[in-house]
């Protein structure tokens, strides 16, 4: 079963237990704080059941909780429907990518900024280029050489349109990395997930030319070995992985 429905049945296990108890009597109608708690202790149980990740029991124990705790707030729907929105267009992909937003930080940047090619211009695409941040400061570093961004969610494209379009040599495109070619780039970077992994090495053996290079960051290809692994020295513990292909 996928982790989304996995989650939804843990769910609706939890609410109905709890209108099981209402009906029964078994729990005070009057008192929907200890009711919501319930519920969110028997979705947890129900989730655990079902072997889902760990990471899912505290958003079940807090699902029914907070609900309640935002229906006390009084805010107009408009509010919850705007941040439906921003949260659909930020990471609305992310459910069929499997790769959520996170971005690369300065020090990384100012790492793969010295692991580029030296004496000539190149071109660089970010695979999921989020908000664009890593690019326009890799694009400043190097002048000379041509760098292009491909992201699927509308927002975080946006926004790296609107701030990358003074720099004549970062372009940003809208779509599915899956969809373009690699064969034009000497150097690819990527910081997804360890989901698609596998198959970009596939993509990138297939397409990219001989001695150009991928830069991974955080996730390796299983069953690849790389030809270097650098620590970034960055509070977060980044990792590279740099593929030769
Ligand atoms: C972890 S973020 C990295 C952002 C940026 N590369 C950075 O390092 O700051 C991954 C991004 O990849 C995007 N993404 C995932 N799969 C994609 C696909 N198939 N095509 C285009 N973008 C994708 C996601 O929307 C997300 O913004």
């Amino acid at each position: 079963m996928p982790p989304a429905l996995k989650a939804l049945v843990a769910q609706l296990i939890g609410f109905g237990l709890m209108v099981a108890t209402l009906m029964f009597g078994l729990m005070p109608p009057d008192k929907p704080l200890a009711l919501a708690v319930f519920q969110g202790g028997v979705a947890a149980a129900a989730a655990l059941t079902l072997r889902c990740d760990a990471w899912w029991i505290p958003i079940h124990l807090a699902f029914a909780p907070a609900l309640y705790a935002a229906t006390r707030l009084g805010l107009h729907p408009a509010w919850y429907f705007g941040a439906f929105l921003l949260l659909m267009l930020i990471y609305g992909s992310s459910f069929r990518t499997q790769v959520p937003l996170f971005l690369s930080n300065r020090e990384t940047a100012r790492v793969v900024a010295e692991l580029l090619p030296e004496g000539k211009p190149f071109r660089l695409v970010d695979l999921g280029s989020g908000t664009g941040g890593l690019l326009r400061l890799l694009s400043k570093a190097r002048p000379e050489a041509s760098f292009v961004g491909i992201e699927s969610a509308p927002l975080p494209y946006l926004f790296s349109r609107i701030a990358s379009r003074r720099l004549t040599n970062c372009r940003v495109e809208r779509g599915d990395f899956w969809q373009t070619g690699l064969g034009d780039f000497d150097v690819v970077y990527a910081f997804l997930s360890p989901v698609p992994m596998p198959r970009l090495w596939r993509k990138v053996k297939a397409e990219m030319k001989r001695g150009s290079l991928l830069v991974a960051n955080s996730f390796p290809i299983q069953g690849a070995r790389p030809e270097r692994v650098i620590e970034v020295g960055d509070r977060r513990g980044t990792r590279l992985y740099l593929y030769r292909v």
